[in-house]
Parts: C-alpha cells; sequence; structure tokens
C-alpha cells in the first residue's frame, strides 16, 4: 500500500501543501459538529499526526473511524498548524481498514505496566512501549556497529548445546520424549532421546565463540541465552538477549578497555538517535536519567578490586540483609551500594575469588582469585559479566577437576589449549539490562518483548 510514514511527515517540510496517503492507528479522537481531530500513529515516531476532518468542507468521517485502535488510511493534504508550527494533515477521505470495538483494552490514557504486562500483545501499541522498542532496536544496531567498525566477526552460536558453559545448572532440558515410565534410569532415558545423551538450550555462547576466537582472532555473538533461575526478581528472565565478544590475544585490562568504550559508544548512539524517547523517559521514568547517560559518556568507570570492595563494604554505615565476608558471592544490595553509594558512576569489579566464579576464568597468581570482572552500574546492578580465560591446559583441567566436571563433555573447549593457545578474554553483555539502564524502566519484564520468568509464559 502506497503511503507516506508519519516521521516523514514530521521531517519533511517540503511535503507541505502536497497530497499525501498516511496510514495508522487511532490514539485519540474529538468528533463534534462541524469539525473532528483524530491523532494517528503508525509506529514510525514518537507523535501522533493530527488528522484535521473539516465535516462542513463535505468531508465524511466514518461513525468507525473515530474509535480508539481503529486502522485507517487517509488522503489529505500537508498544512502546518499556525498556533503550534506543526504539521498535520487536513483530511480529504478516510478509508477504515480495520473497526476496533469497545473492550479495546487501551480506552484509559495511562495504564499501570502492571495491568500492560497482561497483554504483551496490546502493551506494544503504547507510548511507552512504542518508545522502549524503538530503543531495542537503535541500540542492538549500534552494537553491531561498535563491533563491524573494528573488525569483529559476527557468529552464531548454537542454541541447543551438550554442554552447560556456566555450570550452575541452570539448563532448560531438551528432549522429545517427556514424562514416561518406560525407562528404568536417566541414562536409558537419554540414550533414547533425540540426540542419544542429555542436551539443553544454551546458557551462554561463550564456549563457541572462544572456538571461533581461536580461529578469527575478534568475534562477537548476538543472541538469546536461556536461563532457569527460579529468582523472581527484577532483573532477570529465563530467555534474554546476549552479547558475547571474544577476543585472542586480549589479557583483563584489555577486555575492560573494550567493555568501557563499547558502553560508552551505543549510549552515545542511542542519546543521538533518540532524542524524544530520552525525553519522555526522563519526564515519565526516571528524573535525571539523562544527565546520568552523560555522565557515564563522559567519564572514567572505575575499577576495583574484590578485595577492597569487600573492605567497604564491611565499613559501609548500612545493615545488609546478606553478611559480607571475603570468599562471599556478592548480593544485589551489595552491588548496588558499591556503585550508587560510594562511587556513584559504573564500576568494573576485578579479581573475584575463584570459588564464586567459572571453571574457565584466569587464574591469578595468589592462588585464590581469578581475572574476572563484572560491571555495575548505578540501578540495575550487574550488567556485564567477564574475565581472561584460562589458557593453560592443565590449570583448566585442574579447575574443572576441582569443580567435579566431567572432562568428555568439554574435549572441543580442552582442545583449544592444546592446538596453539593464546592469551584471551571476552565479557557477555545482558542487553535487556543495559536497555533498563538507559530508559530508566525498573522492571526487565517491560524491556522485553514476551518476557519468560518462572511460572509465566503465553
Ligand atoms: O555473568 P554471566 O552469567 O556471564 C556469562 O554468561 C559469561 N559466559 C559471559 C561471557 O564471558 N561471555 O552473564 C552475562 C550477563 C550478566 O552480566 C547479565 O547482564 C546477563 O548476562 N544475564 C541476564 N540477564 C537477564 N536475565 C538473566 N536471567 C540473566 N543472566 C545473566
Amino acid at each position: 500500500m502506497k503511503h507516506t510514514e508519519v516521521k516523514e511527515i514530521f521531517t519533511n517540510p517540503a511535503l507541505t501543501g502536497s497530497e499525501v496517503t498516511v496510514c495508522g492507528w487511532v490514539r485519540t479522537a474529538r468528533d463534534s459538529k462541524n469539525m473532528a481531530f483524530l491523532a494517528l500513529n503508525d509506529g514510525s515516531t514518537f507523535n501522533h499526526l493530527q488528522i484535521v476532518i473539516d465535516k462542513n468542507a463535505g468531508v465524511a468521517l466514518p461513525p468507525e473511524a473515530a474509535k480508539l485502535g481503529a486502522s485507517l488510511k487517509i488522503v489529505g493534504t500537508v498544512v502546518v498548524n499556525p498556533n503550534n508550527g506543526t504539521p498535520e494533515v487536513d483530511a480529504k477521505e478516510i478509508t477504515v481498514l480495520g473497526v476496533c470495538p469497545e473492550d479495546y483494552p487501551l480506552q484509559k490514557k495511562f495504564q499501570k505496566l502492571e495491568t500492560l504486562r497482561e497483554m504483551p500483545h496490546i502493551r506494544v501499541r503504547t507510548n511507552t512501549f512504542n518508545a522502549v522498542f524503538r530503543v531495542r532496536s537503535v541500540m542492538a544496531a549500534a552494537i553491531h556497529r561498535y563491533f563491524q567498525e573494528r573488525g569483529y566477526v559476527y557468529v552464531n552460536t548454537p542454541l541447543i548445546t551438550g554442554s552447560d558453559c556456566e555450570g550452575a545448572g541452570e539448563m532448560f532440558k531438551v528432549t522429545t520424549i517427556g514424562y514416561s515410565d518406560a525407562y528404568k534410569n536417566a541414562d536409558e532415558y537419554y540414550a533414547d532421546d533425540f540426540f542419544g545423551k542429555k542436551a539443553g538450550l544454551s546458557v551462554s555462547g561463550q564456549l563457541e565463540g572462544e572456538v571461533m576466537a581461536m580461529a578469527m582472532g575478534k568475534i562477537y555473538t548476538f543472541g538469546p541465552s536461556f536461563r532457569a533461575e527460579k529468582s523472581n526478581t527484577l532483573r532477570h528472565v529465563a530467555e534474554f538477549w546476549h552479547v558475547e565478544p571474544e577476543i585472542a590475544f586480549a589479557e583483563l585490562p584489555d577486555l575492560i578497555e573494550i567493555a568501557e568504550d563499547m558502553m560508552k559508544y551505543i549510549i552515545k548512539d542511542y542519546m543521538e538517535k533518540c532524542p524524544e524517547e530520552l525525553k519522555f523517559f526522563e519526564e515519565r521514568f526516571e528524573k535525571g536519567l539523562t544527565e546520568k547517560l552523560l555522565n557515564v559518556v563522559n567519564n572514567d568507570f572505575a575499577i576495583v578490586d574484590y578485595t577492597e570492595a569487600i573492605e567497604l563494604l564491611k565499613k559501609a554505615d548500612v545493615e545488609f540483609e546478606y553478611p559480607v565476608e571475603w570468599g562471599c558471592d556478592l548480593q544485589s544490595e551489595h552491588e548496588r551500594y558499591i556503585t550508587e553509594k560510594i562511587y556513584k558512576k559504573p564500576v568494573f569489579l576485578i579479581n573475584y575469588p575463584k570459588d564464586i566464579k567459572s571453571f574457565y576464568m584466569k587464574q591469578n597468581p595468589d592462588g585464590k582469585t581469578v581475572a574476572a570482572t563484572d560491571l555495575l552500574v548505578p540501578g540495575v546492578g550487574e550488567i556485564i559479566g567477564g574475565s581472561e580465560r584460562e589458557a593453560d591446559y592443565d590449570k583448566l583441567v585442574k579447575a574443572m577437576h576441582d569443580k567435579g566436571m566431567s572432562m568428555e563433555d568439554y574435549g572441543d573447549y580442552l582442545a583449544l589449549r592444546k592446538y596453539g593457545t593464546v592469551p584471551h578474554s571476552g565479557f557477555g553483555l545482558g542487553f535487556e539490562r543495559v536497555i533498563m539502564y538507559c530508559t530508566g524502566m525498573s522492571n526487565i519484564r517491560d524491556v522485553i518483548f514476551y518476557p519468560r520468568t518462572v511460572g509465566n509464559i503465553r
């Protein structure tokens, strides 16, 4: 259907005076005896296009056209409203493409996010979700551009896998059999299953990413990861989008530099490309958002040793729910205290105790810690997790052994340390968490199209 997008009407002054066809959905409608005004949105921009219907001039307004949610095609002339200087369309002909009955759920101007969460197929038609999903699209493109412009190779790692990267037992099983009492034990069951062995949905593309980095040098993945975490929090979903660069010949300080540079690049790009969305989020969801993001773009991130962070937390003048001791896994309350109260900016925490981190992380000479880093940001907490990888075959095998892992499942991975091993590093960025940080949306369920959480799928 040939038509002009609403965004173009707002951005191309040359259209003033010309006849256009516009399509979209009615967002508001005011109908009176002589005149009617419809606000039309087609998803191309935040702004609704005002359609002016002058009934005295003989323009017919079909009754179904003045209903919220109805889809319309309008032919008319672009004029500039003398009161506010904005373009609008003087309608000549209105065609109803799809009627929208009274039970359309978006009748009220403002609805609670909780209410909207119950109807993911409808909430995308609100200003808030229009903005969230446009920002997601812009930031996804920025991530690709950042890596592509720097020579990284985009790799699609498998989603169904036989190995558990993070080793935290959070894998969804992939099976074609399902409940059955025909098998005596699990081994028999899996032997008869589709792959002839246990399989699951990948929690991370890292291990395969490392394989590719040992051939291509610099790679990145951008795809979904799946985690069957039972935690029902504001920042966990069972299916999230994961950006995972993996870089040969990079050590921990190199990785930190890349992560900081990438964060600044994608935030700057978002601020440049989505000023209206940013303003909207600032007004509706997080006061000070623009200033916060400008500070991120213009200042160095902090780098803090885990051991030092523990000391700072112990000295803190607050009662934490979980006690702090060297060796403990930091809880969200600790991470947020460090980044929100102490540093008030993004913080790379580095050199974690090896016992609380994954088997593949490079062991530091102290024998107690690993060259890992998490990037913590105010409001969200952990946004990136990464590390330098253990490149030494014997040390890696020992770490796997200590963690009780089966070597058989990791043959390909171990081979990387046997055939031309090199120092290398990588990180995983949680895409939804970045969107939360950049929009001020405080619940991860509101930055992903169809959130999957424990007990909730549709
Ligand atoms: O820290 P994580 O578990 O690290 C890894 O998966 C590594 N294999 C990454 C790598 O080095 N290539 O996860 C990385 C990031 C977290 O910092 C977080 O932002 C996000 O992924 N994440 C989740 N986001 C939403 N819901 C969940 N359940 C998430 N789990 C992790």
